[in-house]
């Protein structure tokens, strides 16, 4: 099953650049920029990564972001997380960056954004890995300075599809953010948003109905209320969902209490990621097979999941279906 859950061609749909941060290059970062990190080992970092909630985990990401500098940091990181993509078959993927994290600290939003479209381009044409970028801003910051980013960002507009909205969630509803959400709409982007991971099913609605997302992120909280069920089987919303993430921040204290099996059992378009694969004990493939360990996932159900992030992607119909049609001929080959 290993094996096959590695091989099977995959998409990954929510996955944050900076939490793709693994501890040694945050390490070669800190000593190329002449930083002074918390700590002096990367067990010592990996053992900081006990979370008891979001807001645990946050505190530390933001802190470990903080290495990087520029271009050439922002296009190592990325370039990174592309190698790995490789190893487990992720065709394809539509990472979120967070700009504000950078800019605060006096980093220009260009050296950010080239630095890691750079990479994307050299991922499709070294790799084979296609991929769209998804600017996020941080609701744990007005509106205001979320407007103020998309401005900045304005002058890179080609290098990015859409928009999403990420950071603490509990407290900052997508309300706060509609009139951003609607610029940014008005300049022909996409938007997705974090709702229902630490906040409730409203933040669900609002983020449906405020924002108008094309997919939520996380999502899991809508199994508390059985009206929005109906809801998103009926659109077919995309749920792009992190399984290895909800366990360490707490969301379900263990794999085989997560409900996301019985969601797709009750058709969700659900989805599976990694959302901050360095710190929370892997990528796509760890997050896939911790699904078959904790919740006996099938090849069936993996295979499913995997055509819904083909479907749920932010390209062409064209591309959709080339996709799609590796899926097929991986599924009909496969033998072991
Ligand atoms: N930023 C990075 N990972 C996040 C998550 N899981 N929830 C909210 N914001 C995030
Ligand atoms: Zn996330």
């Amino acid at each position: 099953m290993e094996h096959f859950l590695n091989s099977l061609p995959k998409a990954e749909l929510h996955m944050h650049l900076e939490g793709s941060l693994e501890p040694e290059l945050m390490f070669e970062l800190a000593r190329r920029n002449n930083i002074e990190l918390p700590y002096d080992t990367v067990d010592q970092i990996r053992a900081a990564y006990n979370f008891g909630n979001l807001q645990d985990f946050l505190d530390l990401y933001y802190q470990g972001a903080a290495v990087l500098q520029t271009e050439q940091d922002f296009y190592d990181l990325t370039w990174a997380y592309l190698k790995q993509c490789e190893t487990q078959n992720v065709i394809h993927t539509e990472p979120f960056f967070d700009p504000q994290t950078h800019t605060a600290r006096g980093i220009d939003i260009g050296t950010v954004i080239r630095g890691i479209d750079q990479a994307l381009q050299h991922g499709r044409e070294q790799l084979g890995i296609s991929s769209r970028l998804i600017l996020c801003f941080l609701r744990h910051l007005s509106e205001d300075d979320a407007a103020l980013t998309l401005e900045q960002a304005l002058p890179y507009r080609q290098h990015f599809v859409a928009v999403g909205l990420d950071s603490s969630e509990a407290g900052h509803p997508p309300a706060k953010f509609q009139r951003v959400f609607d610029k940014a709409r008005s300049l022909g982007l996409l938007t997705v948003a974090h709702a229902g991971e630490e906040g409730p099913p409203e933040y669900i609605w609002q983020a449906l109905d405020l924002l108008q997302v094309a997919r939520i992120d996380h999502g899991v909280r809508a199994s508390e209320d059985p009206a929005l069920i109906e809801r998103l089987v009926r659109e077919q919303t995309p749920l792009t969902v992190c399984p290895l993430s909800n366990v360490r921040l707490r969301v379900f204290d263990k794999m085989s209490d997560h409900n996301v099996l019985e969601l797709l059992q009750q058709g969700l378009r659900i989805t599976i990621n990694s959302d901050d694969p360095a710190y929370f004990g892997g990528y796509m493939g760890e997050n896939f097979l911790a699904l078959h360990q904790g919740l006996s996932l099938t090849r069936a159900q993996a295979i499913q999941l995997s055509r819904n992030a083909f479907d749920s992607a932010f390209v062409s119909d064209d591309e959709k279906a080339a996709l799609q049609a590796r899926l097929d001929n991986f599924v009909a080959h496969y033998r072991k």
